[in-house]
């Protein structure tokens, strides 16, 4: 039985109303619940209707309000319905999650300069443009606050990472960024992931990988999408009220590659 919103005091998301984009899947499913758990009602949005119909029906399981807005977030007119269809069906949008993104290794010496824009692309522009669509909403509705998923890929040097680290690094300086641009009503920060466990990471797993990334975390055990879910009600709930423009590691401890 999971505790009741009121159980959350500061961290309590009770009355208000998030987007999580990349909802059907991995991290942003396990926001989009703990976000419902504590009391917000969630739009969620991803590709695929079914996984997105299965959270919804977890979260309405929960007390909560959910809607399901299919599409790819590269479209502007996905931006444009999951923004309108929240404000019509659920009343107002105050939180929002800008999770869908990501990019496997790159090889420098194959990769070329489209593909590369690509991954650059697909990982901050989707972000920027909800948000810019998301503000004047959450000012409408007294405040809000935004969490734009990151990765440890921005901090490190490391081989083979140049587009998706460049990515992630470029997401993370147009959040500091925009944090200015929108303080104080509106709080923006990004949270970095270690390696979680998700279908996306599966594919990159082997034995050996595995064995690697264990002993050189420093807590011993890969991430959980639950892991980066608990940040993100912690930046966006009011017991992170002072807190804007930063970028959080919710990695195991690591500093330096383990892959
Ligand atoms: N897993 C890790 O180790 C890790 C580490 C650091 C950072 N991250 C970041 O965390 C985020 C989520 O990763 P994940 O591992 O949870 O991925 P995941 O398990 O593959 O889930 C991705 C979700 O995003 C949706 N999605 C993909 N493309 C989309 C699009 N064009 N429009 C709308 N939705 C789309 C997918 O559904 P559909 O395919 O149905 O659209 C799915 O629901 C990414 O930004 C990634 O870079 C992950």
């Amino acid at each position: 039985m999971p505790a009741s919103p009121s159980a959350y005091g500061p961290f309590s998301l009770a009355g208000q109303v998030a987007v999580v984009t990349g909802a059907g899947k991995g991290i942003g499913r396990a926001c989009a619940l703990m976000l419902a758990q504590a009391g917000a009602d969630i739009a969620l949005c991803a590709r695929t209707q079914a996984d997105l119909d299965a959270v919804a029906q977890e979260i309405r399981a929960m007390g909560r309000r959910a809607i399901t807005v299919a599409g790819d977030v590269s479209l502007e007119s996905t931006l444009d319905t999951l923004v309108a269809r929240t404000v019509a069906e659920l009343g107002k949008l105050t939180l929002l999650i800008n999770n869908a993104g990501g990019a496997g290794p790159n090889n420098p010496q194959k990769m070329g300069g489209e593909a590369f824009s690509a991954v650059l692309t697909w990982n901050v522009t989707p972000a920027y443009m909800l948000i810019q669509k998301a503000v004047p909403l959450m000012q409408a509705a007294g405040g809000g606050a935004v969490v734009n998923i990151s990765s440890v890929a921005a901090r490190y040097a490391q081989k083979r990472f140049s587009a998706y680290g460049a990515a992630k690094a470029a997401l993370n300086q147009m959040t500091r960024n925009l944090a200015h641009d929108f303080a104080p009503t509106v709080r923006i920060n990004a949270i970095e992931p270690g390696t979680i466990l998700t279908e996306a990471l599966a594919p990159y797993l082997n034995a050996e990988r595995t064995e690697r990334m264990l002993s050189n975390t420093p807590m011993g055990r890969m991430g959980q999408p639950e892991d980066i879910a608990g940040a993100a009600v912690f930046l966006l709930s009011p017991a992170a009220s002072w807190i804007t423009g930063k970028i959080l590691g919710v990695d195991g401890g690591v500093e330096a590659p383990n892959f």
